[in-house]
């Protein structure tokens, strides 16, 4: 049974031959067939020449992504899908995944686990090299924020192994960044089986992970936490979203009365602002699984939802304030109230209409 590594790589000329020697030597000596399949993004580093040149003798493969922007998980679902063998391990270039424990991993993948991952932080796993206290936090406080989504240790891992039969379509999966590891788990629902490995410091060449990156990341676990809580990851974004709008819609009534606009108008007019200001964050916020229509028509049907939600939203204060005994005491109480109904009027209306649902293939 063999074995497809899967190494996402960007600028990593010169780590690409003693990580295929390192696969190499371990492969051969569990008796295994194996195949590298560098997964880059157009490095442009004489990456593809080594791997062209290692490819005469060795089972060794560059696949070259030229989509922009570079996105590590895309690279490392583009190597998955080219890969001969269902047994794959992912892993990085820059050999801080020892490939000497790609045995190891397997063995565990074995065991009935959906996927053998390779963890600094299960009892027995450890980090070599000096990690400055920021890179230590940041790791810690990345892994924490995924604690709601899964029990396991070291959910930031890049360094695992999984059985193609048993994930999920990759067309539905939906990562950013670097954590194809934690899309596959959480959204393959993959029980997860840890192996303590011995991560090294990197060699040669510098890391890829950038404030970008960690924004990207951001977006990722918005993504996954949509995906797992649904309604109540959706309600509270639109909800967090329809505040900010509150202060556009705050901000453009007093600018313009400020600039000689009565009150009327103005109040008039700081709706469209806002509309938009919400239209835009919930498309790339709220509903960033859904697929992006075009902008204009959509923005008028979000019109429309927050239009509609606006006249439920007073419509109701004047009812429960005229028909509603505790109400009529207490008016703000009915102020929040009118707010409440309008905007999960709003939210059901954009959930359904607005921003709809990708069409069934076939
Ligand atoms: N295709 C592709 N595209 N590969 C990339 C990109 C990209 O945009 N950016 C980085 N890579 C490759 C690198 O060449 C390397 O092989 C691997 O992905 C990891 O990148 P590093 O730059 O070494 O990042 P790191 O050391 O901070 O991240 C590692 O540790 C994390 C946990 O601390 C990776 O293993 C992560 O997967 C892991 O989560
Ligand atoms: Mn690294």
């Amino acid at each position: 049974m063999g074995v497809s590594v899967v190494t996402p790589t960007y600028r990593e000329a010169d780590n690409i031959r003693p990580l295929a020697e390192r696969i190499l030597a371990t492969m051969e000596a569990a008796g295994a067939d194996w195949e590298l399949i560098l997964a880059d993004d157009d490095s442009r580093d004489g990456s593809e020449e080594v791997a062209l040149e290692l490819g005469r003798s060795l089972p060794v493969r560059i696949h070259v992504r030229r989509t922009r922007p570079r996105d590590l998980s895309q690279s490392v679902l583009d190597g998955i899908r080219l890969a001969r063998f269902d047994r794959l391990v992912v892993m990085d270039a820059d050999l801080s995944h020892p490939p000497e424990q790609i045995p190891e991993l397997l063995a565990a993948l074995d065991g009935n686990a959906g996927m053998a991952l390779g963890s600094r932080y299960a009892p027995g796993g450890r980090i070599d090299g000096a990690w400055s206290r920021y890179r230590t936090l940041n790791s810690r406080i990345a892994t924490w924020l995924t604690r709601p989504l899964t029990r396991c240790a070291d959910p930031m891992s890049g360094f695992f192994a999984v059985d193609r039969r048993s994930l999920p379509a990759l067309d539905e999966l939906a990562p950013v960044g670097f954590k194809i590891g934690l899309e596959l788990m959480v959204r393959g629902g993959l029980r997860v089986r840890e192996v303590p490995i011995r991560f090294d410091e990197r060699h040669g060449g510098s890391s890829k992970l950038t404030w970008r990156q960690q924004l990207a990341f951001l977006r990722h676990l918005h993504r996954l936490y949509t995906f797992r809580f649904g309604l109540p990851v959706r309600a509270l974004s639109f909800g967090a979203v329809g505040l900010s709008g509150l202060l556009v819609d705050t901000g453009f009534y007093l600018g313009l009365q400020w600039a000689g606009v009565g009150h009327l108008l103005a109040r008039f007019l700081s709706f469209w602002p806002a509309v938009t200001w919400n239209w835009r964050l919930n498309r790339v916020l709220t509903f960033n699984d859904r697929p992006a229509d075009r902008p204009v028509p959509q923005w008028a049907k979000f019109a429309v939802a927050s239009g509609v939600g606006l006249l439920t939203n007073v419509g109701s204060y004047a009812v429960l304030t005229s028909f509603v005994a505790p109400f009529s005491e207490r008016r703000l109480f009915a102020l929040f109230a009118g707010v409440v109904i309008g905007s999960a009027v709003n939210f059901a209306t954009s959930t359904r209409y607005v921003y709809r649902r990708r069409r069934k293939v076939g």
